[in-house]
């Protein structure tokens, strides 16, 4: 029989298996911790930083770090909600969100974020940065205005599709993801069905000419919020501080 691995999560018992990390085993448990760039079936990437959680009083990112026996986790604490609604809040303004014209609103998961952590307006300053679109090929759109670099296109087109469509090129603010190829999505083998497709988190890399095809009211985020499918336990949302309940500050 497999060791297990014991520990807690916010006062709860938690069993990983060895090498598990502390997102998977939590999501076991029925316990949601935010995340953005993190996602089933990819390897992990830590870019987000939005499942920081307290380890034994330590930030460390659930999705990368590994489960150990006896470890004490804090997840569900009002600084560590604070410290994630304010990362929501600096992914809108760095970037040209406008949910409302967004052929992904409804099925965004930053959008769905910022319903469940209660955002309503930004609270820092739109940097409304200028960013190209790449529209080359009759299939894909990249929408570089939503990128959120979470890589996820990157890590599902090299380990879902078996192909390399895109990377991340320049620094700093200057850093976008960028066709593998001197002309664009054009040039790759990117297909419309791709995995690296449907792993975008945002609207940013879309299938052209199906745009709003669910109609408002049978999208994924109307009528639950985001994590609902990890929280498994009902009782488990006594302990929900209230700005993951989605109060508005
Ligand atoms: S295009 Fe989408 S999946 Fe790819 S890095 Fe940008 S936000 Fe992430
Ligand atoms: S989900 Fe862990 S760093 Fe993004």
């Amino acid at each position: 029989m497999e060791q297990t691995l014991e520990f807690t999560i916010d006062g709860l018992p938690v069993t990983a298996a060895p090498g598990e990390t502390i997102m998977a085993a939590a999501d076991a448990a029925g316990i949601y911790i935010p995340r953005l760039c993190a996602m089933k079936g990819l390897s992990p990437f830590g870019a987000c930083r939005l499942c920081t959680v307290l380890v034994d009083g330590r930030s460390q990112s659930a999705c990368t770090q590994p489960a150990a026996a006896g470890m004490v986790v804090e997840n569900d604490t009002e600084q560590l909600q604070g410290f994630r609604k304010n990362l929501i809040d600096m992914l809108f303004v760095e970037g040209n969100h406008f949910c409302m014209a967004c052929e992904k609103s409804g099925n965004c998961e930053l959008q769905a974020l910022a319903y469940r952590f209660g955002i309503l307006a930004p609270k820092y300053q739109y940097q409304f940065p200028q960013r190209e679109i790449d529209a080359s090929h009759p299939d894909v759109l990249l929408d570089r205005n939503r990128c959120i670099l979470c890589a996820r296109c990157v890590r599902a087109s090299q380990e879902l599709d078996g192909k390399e469509i895109a990377g991340f090129v320049g620094r700093g603010g200057e850093k976008h993801l960028a066709a593998s190829s001197g002309c664009g999505f054009v040039g790759t083998d990117v297909a419309a069905d791709d995995a690296a497709l449907a792993a975008c988190p945002v609207g940013a890399l879309l299938r052209k000419r199906v745009g709003f095809s669910t109609p408002i009211g049978q999208r994924k985020y109307d009528h639950q919020p985001i994590g609902c499918e990890k929280e498994l336990r009902p009782e488990k949302s006594s302990t929900t501080s209230d700005v993951q309940k989605g109060v508005a500050s």
